[in-house]
């Protein structure tokens, strides 16, 4: 099935109510101070968030920088986040509708996985300057011996999502889009399985088989993964990576 750009924000749509609170690293402080020393923003930078969503990402930077972008493809989604933006913009990231070299920080956390690649992170280090950031942020498998299994997983729970990565596949995103001195930082969030499925844009057809994904997922996942099963619900132990690259 192809996944249209329609189909992104039909999701995006009716999950956007409950939105933050459908993950627990949504509002992780450990993760956003991850992405906030990746990025190392200073005062006089200006920022541009990449499917900014909600504006969880945004926020961090909101007070510290001079000025923060937002560009999201999802109205419902991005109306939230403008109390911490400077400027919203409804576009794709796949033609930033923004100067060559305008911000010093191009930030995307869980954005690429829907997005046309490699086009959508040439336009990220397209429009940030030479010497500024581009940091992507991404949920990852461990490895060959988990990969199958959580693909399948994180397919039921957002059947829009179109790329699946590992952690090397985010330093081969930049690296290929340009960007040199790229560095992998990693980070384990735990989710509970129940509440990370009831994302209000899948149905119960849905939650069912991803509870049977982990009823009979593999020692090696189990192990992963350190998978805890607790009064018949699951809670996984998700690895985010934060690859933070420079435009030379
Ligand atoms: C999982 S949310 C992430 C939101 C936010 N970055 C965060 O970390 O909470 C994904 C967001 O990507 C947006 N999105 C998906 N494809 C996009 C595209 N091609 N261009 C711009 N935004 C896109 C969706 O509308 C949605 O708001």
């Amino acid at each position: 099935m192809t996944i249209s750009q329609d189909d992104v924000t039909g999701h995006f749509s009716a999950r956007a109510a409950t939105y933050d609170r459908s993950s627990s690293w949504c509002t992780d402080e450990e993760l956003g101070r991850l992405v906030l020393d990746a990025t190392g923003p200073r005062g006089s930078d200006r920022v541009l968030d990449v499917a900014c969503g909600t504006g969880l990402v945004s926020r961090l930077f909101s007070g510290r920088v001079a000025e923060v972008v937002g560009v999201d493809i999802t109205p419902e989604m991005a109306e939230q986040a403008k109390p911490h933006l400077d400027r919203l913009v409804i576009a794709p990231a796949e033609h930033l509708p923004f100067e060559d070299d305008e911000f010093d920080i191009v930030v995307c956390r869980q954005g690429i996985q829907f997005m046309d690649l490699p086009e959508a992170v040439a336009e990220m280090v397209r429009v940030v300057r030479p010497g500024g950031s581009v940091v992507v942020v991404n949920l990852c498998a461990y490895g060959a011996d988990d990969r199958e299994e959580y693909f399948e997983v994180l397919r039921l729970r957002n059947p829009v999502r179109r790329h699946f990565f590992l952690p090397e596949d985010l330093r081969t995103v930049l690296h290929d889009a340009g960007c040199s001195e790229i560095e992998l930082r990693r980070y384990v969030s735990v989710e509970d399985v129940d509440v990370w499925s009831d994302n209000g844009a899948i149905g119960e057809d849905h939650r069912e088989s991803i509870r049977a994904a982990y009823r009979r997922a593999s020692g090696a996942f189990r192990t992963l993964h350190a998978v805890r099963e607790e009064n018949g619900t699951f809670v996984d132990r998700m690895l985010f990576v934060v690859a933070a690259g420079r435009k030379p």
